[in-house]
């Protein structure tokens, strides 16, 4: 198999873009553009130029200025969406047309009232008017998670013959569990004879909250290119988290897979997409959350103080966020009491302490957590008391 490079195709601002509240105006799409072009992602779905006026302008906009990204716009399999996104594409140094249409019989039936004959067809055609503007296509199979294998190889043969250079494998609704969905990619990796001329992408959403999983096992099963977007933003549940994705490449060596994502970057990128898309990410968050690197319980707290990586697979500093918390609360122990108040410039000894303690617990069940300025006031009455 090929070299183990992962393209991260971040599309933040189209999938994640969708979600309701989170509309963002050019200058705050620019933005974010620049900012994931630094943080080292290789395509940047930028919108999807027919569906306004707005995001035409934001994807010719983006064009303009992203150098070292791939930059890339959406549209379905009808000729007037690939004329317009081609327009708005123009100014790219790499531009991409991301073209297609459902691949599963309920896609088939219900949104399109067609056959399988007729969506090879119409799958086809599109590819084919995409490669008259741009060399790099990508083909999305929509719904390949439900559809039928034997036709998403012919599907996948058919339009890689077309000129696809990318084929997308979107599991729309969320529904694969990760053995399936990489069995789906090892199906076609072995039965698409003209596989090698193209890469396979996994764009997960997550339903079941099977997202980066699924998108892991994928990549394992030979696909190349991984859709995701920050802090998991997207239609419904969200798609694929980029910080997750390129974590658990990070910290799994023995995958033999790789991301051009510099990680320091990730935490500070997190931030900046929550506050202009005014979308909070939920404490317990994976990699980002608020809670990823805070310690609570005695237990944790004082194997943590003894040796970090005890309860942390990843350094705080590794994607940029400041310093792991020890967080006091009535499921605290001493170990971290007295940790907190070193940290304040207090010492004390040992009967000091368990004195301290007694008191801590008491305030920690009256209150969710127990502050710096709760501290003081103990570290000053247990002083004046000493007096
Ligand atoms: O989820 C999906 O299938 C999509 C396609 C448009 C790529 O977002
Ligand atoms: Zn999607």
């Amino acid at each position: 198999m090929a070299d183990g490079k992962v393209h991260i195709f971040d599309t933040t601002l189209r999938d994640g873009e969708q979600v309701p509240g989170c509309k963002l105006n050019t200058k705050e799409k620019l933005g974010l553009a620049l900012k994931l072009q630094e943080l080292g992602v290789d395509i940047i779905e930028a919108g999807f130029p027919i569906s306004s006026p707005g995001d035409f302008e934001s994807v010719n906009e983006i064009a303009k200025i992203i150098k070292n990204a791939t930059v890339c716009g959406l549209t379905r399999a009808v000729q007037k969406d690939i004329e317009v996104a081609a327009e708005a594409l123009k100014p790219a140094v790499r531009p991409r047309i991301h073209t297609g249409i459902g691949s599963s019989d309920n896609h088939i039936k219900y949104k399109f009232n067609s056959t399988r004959e007729e969506i090879l067809e119409r799958a086809i055609a599109a590819v084919k008017l995409a490669r008259n503007y741009v060399d790099d296509v990508e083909f999305y199979a929509e719904d390949a998670g439900r559809a039928d294998l034997e036709f998403l190889a012919r599907l996948t043969e058919a339009v890689i013959k077309a000129g696809a250079t990318v084929v997308n494998i979107p599991d729309t609704t969320g529904f694969c569990l990760p053995h399936q969905y990489a069995e789906k990619m090892t199906y076609l990796m072995n039965h698409v004879p003209n596989i090698d001329k193209a890469i396979l992408s996994c764009h997960c959403h997550n339903d079941l909250g099977l997202a980066t999983a699924n998108s892991i096992a994928g990549a394992i099963a030979g696909a190349r290119q991984i859709e995701c977007t920050i802090n998991g933003i997207g239609e419904r549940a969200g798609n694929t988290s980029l910080e997750e994705v390129v974590m658990t490449i990070r910290k799994h060596p023995e995958l033999n897979l790789y991301t051009n994502i510099d990680p320091k970057r990730l935490l500070p990128m997190s931030r900046l997409v929550s506050d202009t898309m005014r979308m909070v990410v939920q404490p317990n968050k994976a990699v980002v959350g608020d809670n990823a690197f805070s310690h609570s319980s005695g237990i944790h707290q004082d194997g943590f103080l003894k040796e970090a990586t005890t309860y942390e697979i990843i350094a705080p500093e590794e994607v940029g966020a400041d310093t792991s918390k020890i967080v006091l609360t009535a499921r605290s122990g001493r170990s971290a009491l007295a940790y907190r108040f070193k940290n304040l410039g207090y010492s004390f000894d040992r009967n000091q302490v368990d004195e301290l303690y007694e008191r801590f617990l008491k305030l920690a069940d009256s209150k969710k957590e127990v502050d710096d300025s709760d501290l003081k006031i103990m570290a000053v009455t247990i002083a004046v008391e000493a007096i």
